[in-house]
């Protein structure tokens, strides 16, 4: 078993990695209340829902679950009263708490329903995807949709513990695993020059496998100190972003229906790049690295959409209200800094 422990004073908590551990979750979950919540997919819920009860069970709690139907349309503000219902029902009290089972639709939403429920309640998350186990079930952000928008109304709101088990990751079919990796890739870009050569030199998911325990290790202490510097999203935490900004409006234009999130960052990270180094602000061939290690894990780095369309999704964006924004850049590989600008840096 590996251990990080996520520094935020009285919200602080540990990540746990062990390979297997959801057969045992029981033994990772030690608090107080006594019935639990469950809050999963259907998709999910085929694979690991009985090991979890029934683990959560043999250890003492009196367990329900919720399962829900998979996808991003799930993570919606007018599913809510039907899960605060739900847990009305099982009488969750304040004592009592959430597990999050599944990939980022299902941990943003539990721990939005987590934060609400009874003016806040406590959850765990158990990441199932690549993605969740790298960023989103790391560091609070919660959140549902609205019709005009993704993430729209949310909280900072930290979970109890995090619980990762890498062999989940056995059972994702490769276009969510890819979709993942351009969150991997991201986190060398901005903060790791090292973790990047080491993708490079993995050349694709197949190399990768070997050293993939230590490397969503690395991800995760990544994004620990960059939380435990900058919780509220102020300052450093804005790095995370990086190739998100055109990558959500890229989204955003297609109505959220043709690009996957992680396609959406693998074209955005290779767009600023590019730009960047241009004006001479990114040592030059970075976005050439960039697009090559991409590729080697089955991201595209260019899209055929017009930009001056695109952009117009940028100004709209949450982070970026008015025609202002924040760019994050490298400086080179592994080094990343913010860049104050405006809309037109994309033209
Ligand atoms: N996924 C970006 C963040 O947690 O700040």
């Amino acid at each position: 078993m590996r251990k990080l422990h996520v520094d935020l004073g009285k919200n602080s908590y540990d990540i746990i990695f062990e390979r297997g551990l959801l057969k045992d979750v029981g033994k990772y979950i030690k608090r107080d209340g006594k019935k639990l919540c469950v809050l999963t997919d259907d998709n999910v819920a085929k694979l690991y829902a009985d090991d979890v009860v029934s683990s959560l069970s043999k250890a003492g709690y009196i367990v329900s679950l919720c399962v829900l139907p998979h996808g991003e349309k799930t993570k919606s503000f007018d599913i809510l009263p039907k899960i605060y219902s739900k847990l009305l029902e099982e009488k969750i009290t304040r004592k009592d708490a959430l597990v999050a089972l599944g990939g980022g639709v299902i941990g943003d939403l539990c721990g939005f329903v987590a934060a609400t429920y009874l003016r806040g309640i406590g959850f765990v998350q158990i990441p199932t995807s690549l993605l969740a186990q790298v960023d989103s079930s790391i560091g609070g952000k919660v959140a549902v949709d609205l019709p005009e928008g993704k993430n729209l109304v949310g909280a900072f709101y930290q979970p109890e513990t995090v619980l990762i088990d890498v062999d989940a990751l056995g059972t994702l079919t490769d276009a969510f695993f890819t979709d993942g990796m351009a969150e991997v890739i991201k986190y060398g870009c901005i903060k790791d020059a090292e973790l990047f050569d080491k993708l490079e030199k993995c050349a694709g998911k197949q190399g990768l496998v070997p050293v993939l325990d230590e490397v969503i290790y690395r991800c995760c202490d990544i994004k620990r100190e960059v939380v435990e510097k900058d919780e509220k999203d102020k300052g450093d935490r804005m790095l995370l972003n990086f190739g998100h900004t055109y990558g959500h409006a890229l989204e955003k234009y297609y109505k959220f229906e043709k690009l996957s999130h992680g396609n959406a960052v693998a074209i955005g990270m290779y767009e600023v790049c590019r730009r960047a180094e241009a004006r001479g602000l990114t040592q030059k061939g970075t976005a050439e690295r960039i697009a090559a290690v991409c590729a080697m894990y089955g991201l595209p780095s260019e899209d055929d959409a017009p930009v001056k369309e695109v952009v117009k999704g940028v100004v709209n964006d949450k982070k970026n209200m008015g025609d202002k924004l924040v760019a994050v850049l490298l400086d080179r590989i592994g080094e990343s800094y913010l860049y104050p600008t405006t809309a037109e840096f994309f033209d």
